[in-house]
Order: structure tokens, then sequence, then C-alpha cells
């Protein structure tokens, strides 16, 4: 990776906030999550403007121009519009015209999968440069009256610059997903199965819905799973890992996976107490924010993991070049 950025935006919902307008308390949300502020876009920033400012952010720290890159992906669940993806609104916005750019959309896992379709793009020898972008505005989809979701999502955005090069960084994937239960972790209606009419969106169905336990109990396996699946395919073992940057849903998921792979708490990322779940924003901020403190140094083996809806999940192995 050449470049990395991120954005946040500067509207702040802290945990005191939302007492005021829920049946919950900051102990029980601190203590079941690990959360203690989420940043919120205002009514007029869409994904589009979150992932532009990320993307600038990630320009400048690799020292390139927008017409330097080749494709642009954005990883999110929150487009700008059902249609058109919203990297063509990046791209364009950025003066990157004529470039390929398309989103993929597969909820928490999105940087993981990103990072895999970014990676191959560029060892296939298809493009030089490729931007992936994760990017994320949950707060404009959360039913603000449910206690169980409301407190959980935030807005951003996280970028990364992959560029071809003589020594490749990335070492394994392991992707997985479950479609068997769309229903535990979903927005039901908008889509072709269910349109949103009146009276589904009196029902709120508009918003996402999820069954925390459920989630929560799949999560650490295939946490655990995917990490040791994609350091065995790397040939590598926890011993060998710097670095492990799992997507931000839960500290408590996120504890219980490092317990189990022997991972002490410096080797582990969390920025959960800032920004709440941001979906497939999270583990390019907390990568982007590890870079920019210099904590991540040349030659650093890193696993980013996540999961989340579909259901889905994955990990990559990386070697942490420049
Ligand atoms: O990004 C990928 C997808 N998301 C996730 O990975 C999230 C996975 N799940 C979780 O992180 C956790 O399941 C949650 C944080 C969502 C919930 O924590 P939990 O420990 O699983 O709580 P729970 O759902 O089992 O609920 C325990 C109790 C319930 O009350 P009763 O039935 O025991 O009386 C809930 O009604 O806590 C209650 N509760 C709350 N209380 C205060 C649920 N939400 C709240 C709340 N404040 N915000």
């Amino acid at each position: 990776m050449v470049g990395v950025g991120h954005y946040a935006p500067a509207a702040i919902l802290t945990n005191e906030d939302l007492e005021k307008v829920l049946d919950t308390s900051d102990e029980w949300i601190t203590s079941r999550t690990g959360m203690k502020r989420r940043h919120v876009s205002a009514p007029n920033e869409a994904t589009s403007d979150l992932a532009l400012a990320a993307a600038r952010h990630a320009l400048e720290s690799a020292s390139l121009r927008a017409d330097e890159i080749d494709c642009f992906i954005v990883s999110t669940v929150t487009p700008d519009y059902p249609f058109p993806a919203t990297a063509c609104i990046v791209a364009s916005k950025l003066g990157a015209q004529n470039k390929a750019a398309f989103d993929i959309e597969i909820a928490c896992s999105g940087f993981i999968y990103g990072l895999t379709v970014a990676a191959s793009l560029i060892r296939s020898g298809v493009y030089k440069r490729v931007m992936l972008i994760g990017a994320e505005t949950l707060t404009k989809i959360v039913n603000k009256k449910d206690r169980a979701t409301a407190i959980l999502f935030g807005d951003g955005a996280g970028a990364v610059i992959l560029e071809s090069s003589q020594e490749d960084s990335f070492l394994s994937s392991e992707l997985g997903s479950d479609g068997s239960r769309p229903e535990i972790l979903r927005v039901q209606a908008g889509g072709s199965r269910y349109a949103l009419d009146p009276l589904r969106y009196d029902m709120g169905e508009q918003f996402i819905y999820m069954e925390g336990r459920e989630v929560f109990k799949f999560a650490v396996t295939k946490m655990i799973d995917a990490t040791e699946t994609a350091l065995s395919k790397a040939n590598l073992t926890h011993s060998d890992l710097d670095f492990l940057i799992p997507h931000q849903a839960n500290k408590r998921i996120i504890d219980a996976a490092a317990k189990y792979l022997d991972m002490p708490s410096e080797k582990v990322l969390i920025n959960i107490h800032e920004y709440g779940n941001t979906s497939a924003a999270s583990i390019p901020i907390a990568l982007s924010e590890a870079v920019r403190s210099k904590k991540i140094k040349a030659g650093d083996i890193i696993v980013f993991v996540g999961f989340g809806g579909g259901l889905s999940w994955g990990a990559v192995t990386w070697r942490w070049a420049a």
C-alpha cells in the first residue's frame, strides 16, 4: 500500500446523548460493546462525500494525483443511490475521468473482499494502481428508536492505494459466506424482494435489523477460523503476526478472538470507542490511524479480519512494505 487515508464527519454522538433519547445507559453500551462515541454525517453529507475526503487523504499521503489511479473500488452498504455505483461518483469528483470504478456490497466484510479483489487485479497485471475505499453512512439507515441497533453504528470512510511492485505484500486471503439466514442481519425492504411500500415503511423495514446475539455467536468463531486459515495459507502462525486489525463491531468479540489467537492487546488495533461500528470503513480507518501514528513499520505482518451481513467473513494476510 502506498497511501492510506481516512475521514469521519465532525458531529459526534456520545453514549450520554443516547441515554437522553433511548432506554439505555453509558454503562450498558460501554460494557457490552466498548463504544463511547460515533461520528454522524450531516443530512446533506452522502457516502461519496466521506469517501472523497478519505480518498484525498490517501492520495496526499502517496503523493499521487487521482488520474494516476487506474481503478476505484468502493465497499459500502450505504451507497449514494441504489445505482449508479458510488465509486463512479467518487472517481469523477476526484477528477479521474474514464477510469474503472465499481462498488462491492458485502457489508462489514467489504474491506476484506475489496482488498482481495484489488490485490488480485494488481497481481494479475490488469492494473498498476487501485484505490480501495470502505465508506459508510450507517446512521442514515439505523432506526433511531431501536436501542438494539441505534447505539451501534457510526459513519466514516477509510481509503488505501495499492500499487504493483517487485515485492508482493498480498500473502493470502480467506473469504467465506453463508446466505442461508439473511434475516438475522439485513435491511428488509427496498430491494427486489420487498418493495418499500407505505406499510413496510411504517413498520421501519427500511432500517437495519439485527439479531445481535446470533451474529455475535458466529462472529467470534469466524474471526478465529478466518485468521488461522489466512495465516496458514501464507505459511505463517500467530507468533509471526505483528498486528491484527479486526472489524470493529464489538470489543467483546475482538477480545475473545484475540485471546484465542494469543494476541497481546498492543498488537490488536481497536478504535471502536471513537467510531462505533462503521462496517466496511472500520478496518481501513484503524489502519490509516495506525500508519499515521507510525505504529506500523516496514516488514510488519498484518492480518485484516472481518465479518458481517451475508453472513460473510474473511481475512487477508499482508506484509507492510512502505
Ligand atoms: O458488524 C457486524 C454485525 N454486527 C455485530 O457483529 C454485532 C454482534 N452482536 C453484538 O455485538 C451484541 O449481540 C450486541 C451488542 C448487539 C448486544 O449485546 P448482547 O450482550 O448480545 O445483548 P443481548 O442482545 O443479549 O441483550 C441483553 C439485554 C436484553 O434484555 P433482557 O432480554 O435480558 O431483559 C436486551 O433487551 O440487554 C437489552 N438491551 C439493552 N439494554 C440497554 C439491548 N440493547 C440495549 C441497550 N441498552 N442499548
